[in-house]
């Protein structure tokens, strides 16, 4: 059991961050920071704090709109940004058009980890997903193994789900990762994908994989598309909470994240979705896979819309 976790951004998605943290018993200290009046943060952990004995969890739940609630937290979990929503005109934006908004966010959000969770292990969420993580870290300085986002895990999950539906089987059979950024050049890597340790082109055709990849690409706006306020929340959520539980388990467990490669796959200084393995000390290590060549190619299609959202944020630093 951790001592603290602590999550930033009480919205839809941190909402659920909290519950389940409380619900796993994640941490015997839950924080959650909010600037949200009058007094949000502090509502919704009163809220799951009453509901602790109900559960039998000892465990302290605190929320504030200041940030030294998260002092001493052992895994931040930042969640602060305005998600995707459905425009009037019935049209949504792309993750990246939510940059100008998030990154002023982020900066803020950086101030309150620098002062008081420094050594922190942190998980981020917020969109446009690779570009905010690259921020944190241009802010934060932190070595790579300590700073990681949270997509693929989110990104594969829907991917296996949309797999097992079509194959007929458990999605515990389905193992798959999607790799790229998170946006709509994602890459579900089919070549790696097996159900039961089976190639999956002997349970679903190649057509079908196709089209259920294209879906797996934009799995995100069809939810927004659905909800109409807001974008998907619980899971992402429980995504964020896989990561969080491998490093605070140590588990030594691989699974996509957005990390900062350096030379991994050709690409240096930017924060991409690769395999990783997760444990005490965060990302450990970054795994290399066989990619085919068709893979190798849309993973730079990828790599090069990374890198324009990336030069986007330097040009607004500078600004
Ligand atoms: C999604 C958002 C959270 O993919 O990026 O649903």
């Amino acid at each position: 059991m951790l001592n603290k976790i602590a999550v930033i951004g009480g919205g839809n998605i941190g909402g659920v961050v909290v519950q389940e943290a409380v619900s796993r018993r994640l941490a015997r200290n839950v924080a959650l920071v909010d600037v949200k009046p009058p007094e949000f943060a502090k509502g919704k952990c009163l809220d799951i704090a009453e509901g602790t004995p109900v559960i039998s969890a000892d465990i302290n739940v605190e929320g504030s709109r200041e940030y030294d609630v998260i002092e001493g937290a052992d895994i931040v979990i930042n969640t602060a940004g305005v998600p995707r929503t459905t425009r009037p005109d019935g049209t949504m934006p792309t993750r990246e058009e939510l940059l100008g908004t998030n990154l002023k966010i982020t900066d803020f959000v950086s101030e309150g980890i620098a002062r008081f969770a420094p050594d922190a292990m942190v998980i981020s969420i917020a969109n446009p997903l690779d570009a905010i993580v690259y921020r944190l870290h241009m802010n934060l300085k932190k070595d790579r193994s300590r700073l990681i986002g949270m997509a693929g895990v989110l990104d594969s999950a829907r991917y296996r789900l949309f797999i097992a539906q079509e194959a007929g089987v458990s999605v515990d059979n389905v193992q798959a990762m999607v790799l790229g950024g998170h946006g709509d050049s994602m890459i579900p890597i089919r070549s790696a994908c097996r159900i039961a340790g089976m190639p999956v082109e002997q349970f679903v055709a190649p057509e079908k994989l196709d089209a259920l990849e294209a879906r797996t690409r934009k799995a995100g706006g069809e939810v927004v598309k659905l909800l109409g306020v807001g974008s998907a929340f619980v899971s992402p959520a429980w995504s964020a909470l896989e990561m969080a539980e491998a490093i605070a388990y140590d588990k030594k467990k691989i699974m996509p994240v957005s990390t900062l490669l350096k030379g991994e796959y050709g690409v240096n200084g930017l924060f991409v979705g690769v395999p990783a393995l997760l444990g005490k000390n965060g990302m450990e290590k970054v795994i290399e896979m066989d990619l085919t060549e068709k893979e190798k190619e849309l993973f730079k299609k990828s790599v090069a819309s990374v890198q324009k959202t990336a030069d986007e944020v330097i040009a607004m630093t500078q600004k």
